[in-house]
């Protein structure tokens, strides 16, 4: 097995924030990750690499071995189901909340509940919870949209400062789940590569207790 270790980066938001905590760990890139069209990165360590990927591949690039670690969303995680995969460090980034919204003041009018989201897999999880009917929407963005065109009831959601929802006349409905990003690990990389990973670990660990 490789001596290197791979540590997958969600691009988009989550990348802003986890740089800094990455120099915080003492972990730089050798490059500057915005400016190039690389996608694999050398680090100040021998011994890490970096790999910028879309947020919802990082699982999978970690489940299967590809990498040895990752950092996602525990919205990304919480979809993609988490065989293979220890979660030991929540990174403290990106806080946000996973909820229901519906256009403000309106009932769902279906006994069916039809929900547009993006998170297909936790929002049928959640309705069969409640014991509420669902027809869920798969949409890849934009999900706000859905009840005002009337393609939907209901949508899951991220929602933050809840801007978003009530610039489309929405409201937040129902809490489902609190949000951060998380660091995953391989979990047969945990075992093999444990005296690797052990250190790197220490360090992300610390640079998240010191911001505390
Ligand atoms: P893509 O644009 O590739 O479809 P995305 O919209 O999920 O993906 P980002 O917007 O970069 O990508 O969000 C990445 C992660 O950041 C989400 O999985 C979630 O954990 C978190 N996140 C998303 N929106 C917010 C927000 N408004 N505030 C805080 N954290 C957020
Ligand atoms: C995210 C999320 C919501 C919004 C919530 O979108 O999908 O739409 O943020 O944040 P708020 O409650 O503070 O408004 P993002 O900005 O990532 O845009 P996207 O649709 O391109 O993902
Ligand atoms: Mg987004």
């Amino acid at each position: 097995m490789s001596k290197q270790l791979i540590l997958a980066l969600s691009k988009g938001r989550i990348l802003d924030e986890t740089l800094p905590l990455l120099a915080d760990a003492g972990i730089t890139p050798a490059e500057d990750l915005g400016k190039s069209r690389k996608l694999l990165f050398d680090t100040n360590l021998a011994d890490v690499k970096l790999v910028v990927i879309r947020a919802t591949d990082v699982p999978t690039y970690v489940q299967l071995g590809a990498a040895d670690l990752g950092i996602a969303g525990k919205d990304v995680l919480l979809e993609h189901g988490a065989e293979g995969l220890y979660e030991p460090l929540d990174l403290d980034i990106a806080r946000c909340k996973l909820m229901t919204a519906g256009v403000t003041g309106e009932q769902p009018a279906h006994a069916r509940r039809r929900v547009a989201t993006k998170f297909v897999n936790i929002a049928r999880r959640y309705y069969a919870e409640q014991g509420i009917q669902a027809e869920v929407i798969k949409l890849y963005g934009a999900m706000e949209l859905a009840p005002l065109m009337n393609l939907a009831d209901e949508i899951v959601d991220i929602v933050d400062t809840g801007n978003t929802l009530r610039a489309n006349g929405m409201e937040p409905r129902e809490l489902i789940a609190h949000i951060s990003t998380r660091l995953v690990v391989n979990k047969a990389a945990m075992t093999m590569k444990h005296e690797r990973i052990k250190p790197l670990l220490a360090r992300l660990e610390s640079a998240v207790k010191k911001r505390q």
